[in-house]
């Protein structure tokens, strides 16, 4: 039978089960990295907006939902790679998200916070770049509002704010059957990846319904292959 993909559903991914097994939860932040090399291409957000903005100052850069902190690992790499530097901070609501990437941190200086973003608009932070990815889809409506609020506060009136997902079709839902399931019995076997894969493309946003959900100022832009990304920019933050 064929998947309903008409609305967002309601369901709810395996690593957000508090008692998830350990061990797969585990593998499952491992292998993040290397889908995220081909589904997010972070390179896109690194040559465009990260490294214009790194070569005229040291840069302030928070990833909110940062799972097993790959996004913060790269960009750290991109940026020594480039003779640039940056302070990242990858934060998570999950305990064992934060413990599990702190532990793998392989040398990159990244700073880990278990704590909501509404926490550090209370300790008066601020960023040039606050990021997400694959973060959107699992807020309810009220959180979304509160992460939204809070990154914009976070970026202050320079900042700027790109939170990226999966955009939901058909195509998406598709490609990512077939292209997981000849590793679903060795490089992803025994996480979460496959199976939650699919449950949030079908619980993420297609962009014209993130649009009608986005307070005003914010802009939603469509990448391929079936990505989106909501955006905010301070009125003197571009590169
Ligand atoms: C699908 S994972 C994405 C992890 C990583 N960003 C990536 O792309 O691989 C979503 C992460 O968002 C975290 N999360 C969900 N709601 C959050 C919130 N309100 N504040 C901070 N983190 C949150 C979850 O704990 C989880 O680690």
């Amino acid at each position: 039978m064929s998947v309903d993909l008409s609305a967002r559903a309601d369901v709810v991914e395996l690593m957000d089960d508090p008692d998830a097994d350990a061990d797969a939860l585990g593998r499952t932040y491992q292998r993040f990295g290397a889908v995220n090399a081909i589904v997010s291409r972070p390179g896109r957000l690194y040559r465009q907006d990260i490294r214009p903005r790194a070569a005229r100052r040291r840069l302030r850069i928070l990833d909110i939902g940062a799972g097993g902190g790959d996004l913060c690992r790269y960009l750290a790499h991109r940026l020594r790679r480039d003779g640039l530097g940056a302070d990242i901070t990858a934060l998570d609501a999950d305990e064992r998200a934060i413990r599990w990437a702190s532990a793998h941190d392989d040398g990159a200086g990244i700073r880990y916070r278990h704590a909501f973003s509404g926490d550090l608009v209370a300790e008066g932070d601020t960023y040039d770049v606050v990021l997400s990815n694959h973060v959107l889809h699992h807020l309810e409506p009220a959180e979304l509002r509160t992460v939204l609020d809070d990154s914009r506060t976070l970026a202050g009136s320079r900042g700027l704010v790109s939170h990226h997902d999966i955009a939901r079709s058909r195509l998406a839902y598709t490609a990512f059957a077939a292209g997981t399931w000849p590793l679903a019995r060795n490089l992803l076997a025994g996480s979460f990846i496959r199976v939650d894969g699919l449950l949030s493309i079908r619980r993420s946003y297609t962009p014209r319904e993130l649009a009608a959900v986005a307070p005003s100022g914010w802009e939603v832009r469509s990448h391929l292959p079936a990505r989106l990304e909501l955006r905010w920019e301070g009125a003197d933050g571009r590169p």
